[in-house]
């Protein structure tokens, strides 16, 4: 068989943006199978925080894999999960004493939901338009960034409400976005569930799927009132947005708050499938023991890697890294807006940044720009990727140790981009 023969095995269900297999990678590098060198801006989709292949991690998960690779959670505990889950409650914001390791991002999210229910005897959760939780069951009904999530899926898990984000460049000018998007909730709590019945409020701190939508801190600190004054948990989704990301541990640590569940994949173990709920045992405790789990939770060679990743994250000063070529990144994209009309917002926090592409003199979403110049940056071997509910958004997810001669390079091609694209 031929290996473009073997390529139609593959579901094409699973979209693909870059048109090389890749071979190894190395860094900020991924490196085809035909020899060609490629520049990576997608990390995975904001998983290889540290780069591919970091040093450490490889080590680590080499040490690990000669010990024991499957050491079942139901059978036992071992020495990475202990570490891990000490590590996790240090570095999250706020006062938790107990992890659920999963295997992904909707797998956390799952089981955070779930344990939010079970913890408050309450059936209901609030979520919000423009969210993305995940595709299982349960996830694609909390999720609503685009359509062929849900879509042909229906009928979808009940007793989900979307209430409207704090989306500033779309609110109607004449709104206050903070107090827009809150009376929507307040209208949600009125109208369609009976507060008391609502288990939590789940949200992700900056939109990721839904166009890296950066809402004001006022409306997260909105959001942890209106989650106390109804009794609800407050579920935060750092899926795409933690670790080290935005240039702080977790992303919502910019809104001065903290949650009752934080949701935790993607780079907690530099491409391991691994994923966590942290939370507090209060919760955990009221939850019948056997309820919650699974077979793979909590991989020892995942876990042995997210020690070395919170370590490499912490010595090679990553988090500072993100902070310092994010604020580049989006002064190069400032600075192109009074050129070209099509950038219509750059925004974004870290290495969580992205420009919202619309068509020139309107807000009108312009997902042909996207697209093109997304094929223009891909041409010249740079890996971006588009994103947001009208696909009109290019987000840029660099690994966040990023040399200044990698983003110096990357903004040479992104020069070229936009020319060809806008
Ligand atoms: C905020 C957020 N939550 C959940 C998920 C789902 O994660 P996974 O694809 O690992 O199931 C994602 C994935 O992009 C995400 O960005």
């Amino acid at each position: 068989m031929t290996n473009e023969d073997k390529k139609k095995l593959i579901a094409t269900v699973v979209g693909r943006s870059a048109p090389f297999t890749v071979d190894h990678a190395d860094g900020s590098w991924l490196y085809s199978t035909e020899g060609e060198k490629w520049l990576d801006f997608a990390s995975g989709i904001a998983v290889a925080n540290t780069g591919h292949c970091h040093p450490k991690v490889v080590a680590a998960a080499r040490e690990q894999i000669g010990k024991i690779i499957h050491a079942q959670a139901n059978m036992f505990y071992h020495q990475p999960m202990l570490d891990l889950a000490a590590k996790l409650v240090e570095i999250v914001p706020g006062d938790f004493d107990n992890v659920l390791f999963v295997n992904s991002g909707a797998e956390a999210v799952e089981n955070s939901v779930k344990l939010a229910k079970q913890s408050t005897r309450r059936p209901a959760v609030i979520a919000f338009q423009g969210a993305f939780h995940g595709r299982t069951h349960l996830t694609m009904a909390l999720t609503c960034s685009k359509t062929i999530y849900r879509g042909h899926y229906e009928p979808l898990q009940g007793g989900i409400y979307h209430a409207p984000y704090a989306y500033p460049y779309r609110t109607p000018a004449s709104e206050d976005p903070v107090d827009y998007a809150l009376s929507g909730l307040d209208r949600v709590l009125a109208a369609e569930v009976f507060p008391d019945d609502v288990a939590c409020i789940l949200v992700e701190p900056i939109q990721g799927e839904g166009g890296f939508i950066v809402p004001p801190k006022e409306f997260m600190q909105g959001l942890r009132k209106k989650a106390d004054e109804i009794g609800a948990l407050l579920i935060l989704d750092e899926i795409q947005a933690g670790m080290g990301r935005t240039g702080k541990w977790f992303c919502h640590e910019h809104y001065g708050i903290t949650a009752d569940i934080v949701t935790v994949a993607k780079g907690i173990a530099s491409g391991f499938p691994l994923s966590a709920v942290v939370t507090r045992s209060e919760y955990f405790g009221k939850c019948l023991p056997g309820s919650l789990g699974g077979t793979y939770g909590g991989n020892a060679v995942a876990c042995a890697a997210g020690i070395a990743t919170i370590a490499a994250i912490e010595e090679d000063g990553m988090i500072a890294n993100a902070a310092r070529q994010g604020e580049k990144l989006r002064g190069f994209f400032s600075d192109l807006q009074a050129k070209y009309p099509a950038i219509g917002e750059v925004r974004g926090l870290g290495l969580m940044s992205a420009v919202e592409l619309v068509e020139p003199r309107s807000r009108k979403p312009n997902p042909a720009a996207m697209k093109k110049f997304v094929a223009e940056a891909i041409a010249r071997k740079v890996l971006t990727l588009g994103c947001g509910m009208y696909d009109n958004v290019v987000r840029f997810l660099p690994a966040l140790n990023l040399s200044d001669a990698e983003l110096d390079h990357a903004l040479g091609v992104y020069t070229e981009a936009a020319k060809a694209a806008f």
